[in-house]
């Protein structure tokens, strides 16, 4: 289905909701979005030990969220390189320069977005081939603030799920690290077990998928969730939608979606 009208969506919800699920699906169904999932690109980096990766990976590990200030950089050296918002200073971030260095001091760095050209800096396509899905950022009311000064976004889908339900899922969740494809050995089994449906390659378990972590994660979203929420809430832009199954909550996301992005079939 084609959209008539850009959508820069963000998909909010505790950890294992179903946010990448969720993501996957809305690609599926509407070609004209792409995504970008904070959590797979910080673990890209982890991967490949980037002096970034190397920062974040502790954190990561203890389920606790990396400073502000490098998920900023990064997501938005992200939105710059493919193409769906532009600099107009024209100079390249640094995302991976010392400055990054993960301090106690978790503020936002003000030279990031210097605030006298927070409003010219950053231009972006109202078309609908520039739409996207942020999976997992922004995920602080600091983080929402700063991306409105970038791109704005036009729909925050806040995905509710009992925890009890979720936990479970964490368990039998296997990734195949390279994509971030999702899957589950009782819900979303691959095709073959231990192996990608699309390049055959081995699938991984996630390094904070252990119920401790897991734990740590979800005080971690109770913690920023609610101020995040409320912002959006604020600007008109926020819509809950809850489910224990994908098969109730994903049919109610196409709907709201089409009806809001003006999806027309092909
Ligand atoms: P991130 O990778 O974003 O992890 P998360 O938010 O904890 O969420 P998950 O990816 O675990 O779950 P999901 O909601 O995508 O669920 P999924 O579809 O896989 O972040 C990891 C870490 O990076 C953070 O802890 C933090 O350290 C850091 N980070 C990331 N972004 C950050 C930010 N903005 N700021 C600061 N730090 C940041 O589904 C889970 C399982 O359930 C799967 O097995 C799936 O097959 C199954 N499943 C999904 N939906 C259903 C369904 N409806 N019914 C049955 N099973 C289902
Ligand atoms: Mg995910």
């Amino acid at each position: 289905m084609a959209l008539a009208r850009a959508a820069r969506i963000i998909l909010v919800g505790a950890p294992g909701v179903g946010k990448g699920t969720q993501t996957e699906r809305l690609m599926k169904q509407f070609p004209d979005l792409s995504a970008i999932s904070s959590g797979d690109l910080l673990r890209k980096n982890v991967r490949e030990r980037t002096p970034l990766g190397i920062q974040a990976e502790s954190k990561m590990k203890a389920g606790a969220l990396v400073p502000d200030s490098m998920i900023l950089r990064l997501i938005v050296n992200e939105l710059t390189t493919r193409g769906w918002i532009f600099d107009s200073t024209v100079r390249p971030y640094s995302v991976y320069s010392s400055s990054m260095a993960m301090g106690e001091d978790d503020t936002v760095d003000t030279l990031f977005i210097p605030s006298g050209l927070r409003a010219s800096r950053y231009t972006y396509s109202d078309h609908p081939a520039a739409s996207f899905v942020l999976d997992g950022f922004p995920r602080t009311a600091v983080q929402a603030k700063q991306i409105d000064d970038v791109v704005p976004i036009n729909m925050v889908i806040n995905i509710q799920t009992p925890s009890e339900i979720i936990i479970d899922r964490i368990c039998n969740r296997w990734v195949h690290a390279p994509s971030g494809r999702v899957y589950n050995t009782t819900f979303n089994a691959p095709k073959v077990p231990g192996k990608d449906d699309v390049t055959g390659e081995p699938l991984t378990r996630r390094d904070d998928d252990d119920p401790e972590v897991w734990k740590a994660r979800l005080q971690a979203f109770k913690d920023t969730s609610q101020s995040l929420l409320e912002h959006y809430d604020k600007l008109g832009v926020l819509w809950t939608v809850n489910g224990n199954s994908s098969d109730e909550i994903t049919p109610q996301i196409f709907e709201e979606f089409s009806r809001r992005f003006g999806a027309l079939a092909n």
